[in-house]
């Protein structure tokens, strides 16, 4: 099939379950406004698609799915809070706290984490493979990249000593956290969710890290350079932010022209990982996916 349609058809599957969850107002309204705002839905469609291509069906990974864009969406609620990048926009539309004021965006991000890993643990599927068990696996890599090894310990670091000089090893671990942590775990998942056909295959888990780490590092240097060089209307976020900020980034450490290279770089890199893997289901449409997202506008 070809990739933008299949790119397509599993966004659609992710929207279409992601509209049965928070039905209700007050609360669960506030949570609902911002993970059915739009957005890629990158996190869910990794998951899916390293599940087909271990072996499994994107429909056994797809509440695994779910829980990491549960978990990525509050992650952005949280970002955006006047406490931490103070902004306005995200997803094209007034940031939650813009709508709902600051104590319930707080709330509704806490509550969206908890769904996250109830989601994962209440996932329908029988997958166990010689006494594993894919929702433990799948909400242990959640938990260990959501933490303070993952993505809030990236998110501390990112925030603290906002306009202080960086090193670009130091953005490099601080990225690699923030963004690559979370992306990591979606792949990760996703090899957990094929348990249901086979055991996990240690050689997929490794090319799924690998893959992940890299394709994290390329995408957040592309977001720093979109927040230069992007458009509010197609990024869905003000241009701007970072500097209002006094953020050090790659953009400011290297110049956009070397960004772009790097992203090219760490993207042949993400693509160089896969060859690790035993795959059962073919991996082209994840090479696919780190090349359209080293061009992505939005
Ligand atoms: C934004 O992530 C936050 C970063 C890690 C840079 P996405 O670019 O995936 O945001 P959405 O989900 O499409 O809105
Ligand atoms: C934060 O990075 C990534 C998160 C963990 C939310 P940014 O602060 O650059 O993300 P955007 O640009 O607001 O989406
Ligand atoms: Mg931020
Ligand atoms: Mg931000
Ligand atoms: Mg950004």
């Amino acid at each position: 099939m070809e990739f933008t349609k299949e790119m397509e058809l599993a966004r659609r599957m992710v929207e279409d379950r992601l509209t049965s969850f928070f039905p209700g107002g007050g609360l669960e309204e506030a949570m609902r406004y911002s993970l059915l705002a739009g957005g890629k839905r990158i996190r869910p469609i990794l998951t899916m698609k390293f599940c087909q291509a271990a072996g499994g069906t994107p429909e056994e990974a797809l509440d695994f799915g779910c829980g990491i864009e549960m978990l990525h969406t509050y992650s952005l609620i949280h970002d955006d809070l006047p406490c931490m990048d103070n902004d306005d926009l995200r997803r094209g539309k007034p940031t939650n706290h813009k709508l709902y004021g600051e104590c319930v965006a707080t709330l509704a991000g806490d509550a969206l984490q908890a769904a996250a890993f109830h989601t994962v643990l209440s996932a329908a599927g029988t997958w166990r493979h010689g006494g594993q068990m894919a929702k433990g696996l799948a909400a242990e890599i959640l938990a260990e990249a959501a933490g303070v090894g993952g993505m809030c310990g990236g998110q501390y670091w990112d925030t603290l000593g906002d306009g202080q000089p960086r090193t670009l090893e130091e953005l490099t671990e601080i990225n690699d956290k923030k963004t690559g942590a979370l992306l990591r775990a979606a792949c990760k998942m996703g090899v957990a969710a094929s348990l249901g056909c086979r055991e996990v295959d240690a050689a997929c888990m490794e090319a799924a890290q690998e893959y992940a780490t890299h394709l994290g590092l390329a995408f957040q240097i592309r977001d720093d350079m979109l927040d230069v060089e992007g458009s509010a209307a197609d990024f869905g976020k003000p241009i701007g932010s970072d500097a209002a900020n006094g953020k050090v980034t790659y953009v400011t450490l290297l110049g956009l022209e070397e960004c772009g290279r790097r992203v090219l770089q760490y993207t042949e890199q993400a693509k160089a990982a896969l060859e690790r893997g035993v795959w059962q289901g073919d991996p082209a449409f994840l090479r696919q996916l780190a090349d359209s997202l080293a061009q992505r506008r939005t």
